[in-house]
């Protein structure tokens, strides 16, 4: 038996993806977005520029699709990069350039609770504003689409400010004669890797020791440039005036190297391991990264679905989800009675009423079971009797009412 890919999974009920997708898009529309679609192939090349060839997502998580030989293709691993090199392929004009997208993605993870190969994002994006008052919009429109639209309550905001260029180059030498001194000695051998490579990344270390060590490191938010401080204020001062409940954690760098400035993750005790259900940042030189003249300075964020979904799954009787429409199902009392179960079909659902037929010709005792169990509304028999006088007999599975209806009236009887 062929099964799955590992790290992937099957959706045999979309009632809460598709809850999640529709209030997005609800959602993201009032707040003056507009929904784009970029490809899940992408050059690899898009990817190592932007994300860095150093982040676990470039350097252990790829996927990579076997092309002609001078063509390196992936499937995309995240929709950042995609969008900004949609906008500058398309040559957009009008910033800011507010766009949402929502699908797959892929990275080759270990998978576990909330982790998968192949993931669903709803991502977004707001191209070409440095204000961070723009920052303030997306994090509050982030946080009432969880809390109102989600009735998610018990999530928690963390938000980081990592500075400028100039601010991170000045932090990381700090940071590397922090990790020089005697005091980082225990640090472990991914660490050490990192600390050549991609030494901000330290910080995100799981390993406890690790985490205890840099409880003591210098801080970038107490390290910031006059401008910067300015901004991180301002962040902070709008999420107050927005009534933003928020955290600081001054070691939160996410996993991808694009992110500059503001920061931020929403996360919940409920998911495990991987608490974090959503995460974005300020990314303002990504464009020049992937080769584009102008940079445009930027922010955006991107929602786990599968991870929205184990928050939602506990609560879903509380969530208006919407109902499936009323199930009448054609029960054909024997073969004679098929076609004229067809014909009627074809009449109800033309006038837009759910229908079924049962045409694996069961007992009646059967077929009525089967109609409890799919929890139709109607059960409309058709025997020999019903054929002759051309009516039906009508049952209410709810009430357990019969009653005689010419075919002829059956949809008026059924619509009223
Ligand atoms: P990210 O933090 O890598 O950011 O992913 C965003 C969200 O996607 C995570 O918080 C998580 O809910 C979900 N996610 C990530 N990896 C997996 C996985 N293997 N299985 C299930 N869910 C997963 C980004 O992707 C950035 N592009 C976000 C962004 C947009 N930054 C600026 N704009």
């Amino acid at each position: 038996m062929i099964t799955r890919v590992k790290g992937t999974h099957d959706f045999l009920d979309l009632s809460l993806f598709n809850f999640i997708v529709n209030q997005a898009k609800d959602h993201l529309t009032t707040y003056h977005f507009s929904e784009i679609k970029t490809p899940i192939l992408e050059p690899l090349d898009l990817f190592k520029r932007s994300l860095g060839v150093y982040t676990d997502v470039v350097s252990k998580e790829m996927f990579l699709i076997q092309g002609q030989p001078d063509e390196q293709i992936c499937l995309r691993p995240e929709a950042t990069a995609s969008t900004v090199r949609a906008f500058v392929e398309n040559g957009i004009q009008d910033t800011p350039w507010k766009v949402f997208t929502y699908g797959s993605m892929y990275r080759h993870e270990r998978p576990q609770k909330g982790r998968f190969r192949e993931f669903n994002q709803i991502n977004i994006e707001t191209i070409g504003s440095d204000s961070i008052a723009q920052d303030v919009q997306l994090i509050k429109m982030l946080d009432r689409f969880f809390h109102e639209k989600l009735n998610l309550n018990n999530y928690a905001l963390l938000i980081n400010f990592l500075g400028c260029f100039e601010d991170r180059v000045m932090y990381r030498a700090l940071l590397k004669d922090f990790l020089d001194s005697p005091q980082a000695e225990l640090i472990c051998a991914n660490c050490v890797e990192r600390k050549d490579k991609n030494i901000m990344r330290v910080l995100d270390c799981k390993n406890i020791t690790c985490q205890r060590i840099y409880m003591d490191t210098p801080l970038l938010i107490n390290n910031l440039c006059g401008t910067c401080d300015q901004e991180w204020n301002q962040l902070q001062e709008q999420l107050h005036l927005l009534s933003v409940s928020y955290a600081v954690k001054p070691n939160l760098v996410r996993g991808l190297d694009y992110y500059n400035k503001t920061v931020f993750e929403f996360t919940s005790d409920n998911l495990g391991a991987q608490s974090a259900f959503c995460g974005g940042g300020r990314y303002d030189q990504l464009i020049s990264q992937i080769g584009g003249k102008e940079d445009q300075p930027s922010i955006g964020a991107a929602m786990g679905i599968e991870r929205l979904i184990l928050l939602l799954e506990p609560m879903r009787d509380t969530l208006p989800l919407p109902q499936p429409p009323a199930l009448h199902l054609i029960l054909p009392m024997g073969k004679e009675q098929i076609a004229l179960a067809l014909l009627l079909a074809d009449t109800l659902q033309a006038a837009n009423l759910c229908t079924d037929v049962m045409v694996e010709g069961a007992s009646i005792k059967n077929m009525m079971r089967k109609a409890n169990k799919l929890g139709a509304a109607y059960a409309l028999i058709l025997g020999d009797q019903e054929q002759e006088n051309k009516t039906v007999t009508v049952k209410n599975m709810v009430t357990g009412t019969e009653e005689r209806i010419a075919q002829i009236d059956l949809v008026a009887y059924l619509k009223k």
